[in-house]
């Protein structure tokens, strides 16, 4: 995710920008750069690839001033490049910016009209145009010209702004992505993040949505959008370096948990037209003339994801979906070629078996839209085209919120298909709704699960009573199968505890026979489709005496009656449910890992990317 750090006080500013960046590192980023107001006007040096590349630049040609802003990208619009990197400077401005602009293109498009060059394939290059125009026609001061840029601007962000007409102020202001304020003695510090500038201050204000902060060597103050004052308490932050990493939570893992309903928030912002019913993609133009099938390719996680894809692609646009390992697909002599589109999924857009399936799909004539959360990854540049996913670099080895924003993409993916495929406006515009409702159920979903996540581990009593189990089995139907998988999975990966993901009418064909009091069975059994059926197998697995975890909907009372054990999700459209069943199951793994003593983030015999086959 991009990091920013700004500061104006006595120190040479550069320092201070590139060691606050450095604190940032650990978020992931592929490129970086700086801006300084000195004796030599405003000077801006940027790289891409690692922050090394950016100091032996500055090595090279040295910028003096002690005013400056500073960013890593992790890119969104717009491959890694320097062109791409920030700061972004149009006239006597530039801009450091955290986000998503959502209607960036019809800004764009106005700014061109009245003459403005773009240097850049970002969103963010709107912004610097927007605010230099700002000063242009007049603005009394950096923060006017600010409040009348933003006022223009849909989507999410966290700015920060210099400008040379304005030499000794910094102007910063946020909407969604979030911006602190740092308050040391004689100079000022703004950051994305309070690890940035922990080495140099503890007094943070944490700016809220809409806050417009004005900075200057040792004092700042802020406004409203109106440009009303408006107070904020200066807090002492005690958190350790490492804990502010991970904003205070105590693993990579559940930071990244809770961050899913910003990250499916973000990979809809601006795709999902909730008032059309519809969904774009990007500009992405698929092959729909003679399309026959789509063949859903991915490993791991992301093939849990691909199978979520099938129902929702099948159900909506009723095109017939096939779901291959990608590490099966390529050694098998496929059925593919010219009228197949392949969808490749990927999180890091570097796994070798996705990569060698694709290289083979397309080599057989097949159409592929890549799925990948890292732009400019592997996968992507092997194929015709690529829909992001917007979560922000996952640091935690298991996947948790790539998965959740895997599955918006192709819920995305789904409700364009329909619509181009016969499925009607009304039910588009349900669809639609249902979708937008998603981020905030999940969020419900997360704090009545962990309330207090920071603090408390959660399901205390169900991880000591289950972190010494042999075996775990969890059952699901429908699109709740591969969210057992899921589930199955992640338990694993992190807790090394045996576990295997069933097709809940699959039990009574073979693992029926594994069940006794000594293995919990975790049945994901929301109300919708199957639900009856589900709790069938529940009542077979309690006969056994086996011990049921069920996964069920808030308010669901005949199931209270059944199972002792509930792990309650918010009632969702029927076709979406993966989105908050699969909460419980990541939180249960994370809280029985953590219960065992394990390395959650980093566990053993595992990479984030896997680029060997
Ligand atoms: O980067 P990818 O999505 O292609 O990775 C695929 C799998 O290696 C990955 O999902 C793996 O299963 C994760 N460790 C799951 O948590």
């Amino acid at each position: 995710m991009c990091g920013i750090v700004g500061y104006v006080g006595p120190k040479q500013a550069v320092q201070v920008l590139v060691d606050g960046l450095a604190r940032l590192e650990y978020r992931g980023y592929d490129s970086a750069g700086v801006a300084i107001i000195g004796p030599h006007g405003l000077k801006v040096v940027r790289r891409p690839g690692k922050l090394s590349a950016l100091s032996a630049a500055l090595t090279k040609e040295p910028l003096e001033g002690k005013i400056g802003i500073g960013h890593t990208r992790w890119a969104t619009h717009g491959r890694p490049s320097e062109e791409n990197a920030h700061p972004h400077t149009a006239g006597s401005v530039t801009v450091v910016h955290n986000g998503i602009i959502e209607n960036h293109v019809a800004l764009r498009l106005q700014m061109e009209a009245l003459g403005r060059r773009f240097s850049s394939e970002t969103d963010t290059e709107v912004f610097s145009h927007l605010i230099d125009e700002a000063i242009v026609d007049g603005a009394p001061s950096l923060s006017a010209a600010v409040r009348a840029a933003v006022n223009q601007v849909e989507g999410t962000y966290a700015i920060v702004v210099l400008s040379e007409k304005f030499p000794d102020t910094i102007v910063a202001t946020r909407n969604a992505s979030p911006l602190v304020l740092g308050k040391g003695v004689g100079e000022s510090f703004v950051a994305s993040d309070v690890p940035a500038i922990l080495e140099h201050t503890r007094n943070i204000v944490f700016l809220e949505e809409g806050d417009v902060a004005e900075l200057h060597a040792g004092e700042f103050s802020i406004t409203d959008r109106a440009g009303k004052a408006i107070e904020r308490p200066v807090e002492s932050i005690t958190w350790s370096a490492a804990q502010a990493e991970k904003d205070g939570f105590p693993h990579f893992m559940l930071k990244e948990i809770f961050e899913q309903p910003r990250a499916v928030a973000d990979t809809m912002r601006g795709r999902l037209l909730p008032e059309h019913g519809d969904a774009v993609l990007d500009g992405v133009e698929l092959p729909l003339n003679g399309l026959g099938r789509i063949v859903l390719l991915a490993c791991g996680t992301s093939y849990y994801a691909a199978l979520i894809g099938k129902f929702l692609i099948e159900g909506l646009a009723r095109i017939p979906c096939e779901v291959d390992l990608a590490s099966e697909f390529r050694y098998r002599d496929p059925v593919i070629g010219p009228g197949d589109l392949v969808v490749a999924i990927s999180q890091s857009g570097e796994t070798a078996d996705t990569l060698g399936a694709v290289r083979e799909a397309r080599a057989r004539g097949a159409w592929i839209l890549a799925i990948a959360n890292v732009v400019g990854s592997a996968i992507p540049r092997v194929s015709d085209a690529t829909f992001y996913t917007h979560a922000g670099p996952e640091i935690g080895v298991a996947s948790t919120k790539c998965f959740t924003a895997q599955l918006t993409a192709l819920a995305l993916l789904a409700l364009h298909l329909g619509r181009r495929r016969g499925l009607s406006e009304a039910d588009g515009l349900k669809f639609a709704a249902a979708m937008a409702s998603i981020p905030e159920k999940m969020t419900r979903c997360l704090q009545a699960l962990a309330p207090d996540p920071k603090t408390e581990p959660p399901f205390p009593a169900l991880a000591a009573r289950f972190k010494n189990a042999r075996d775990f089995l969890f059952l699901g139907r429908g699109a709740n199968y591969p969210i057992a998988l899921e589930g199955a999975l992640k338990l694993k990966e992190i807790s090394y505890i045996h576990a295997e993901g069933y097709a809940a009418g699959e039990m009574k064909h073979g693992p029926i026979a594994l069940i006794d009091d000594g293995v919990p069975v975790v049945v994901v059994a929301p109300r919708g489709p199957g639900y009856e059926k589900v709790l069938s197998n529940l009542a077979e697995v309690q006969a056994r005496n086996g011990t049921v975890l069920a996964v069920a909907t808030e308010g669901d009372e005949t199931i209270a009656r059944q199972a002792k054990t509930l792990l309650h999700v918010p009632e969702i459209d029927p076709r979406l449910q993966p989105f908050v069943t699969v909460i419980p199951l990541q939180l249960l793994a994370y809280a029985i890992a953590v219960a065992r003593g394990n390395d959650v983030d980093q566990p053993r015999n595992l990479a984030k990317s896997v680029t060997v086959e």
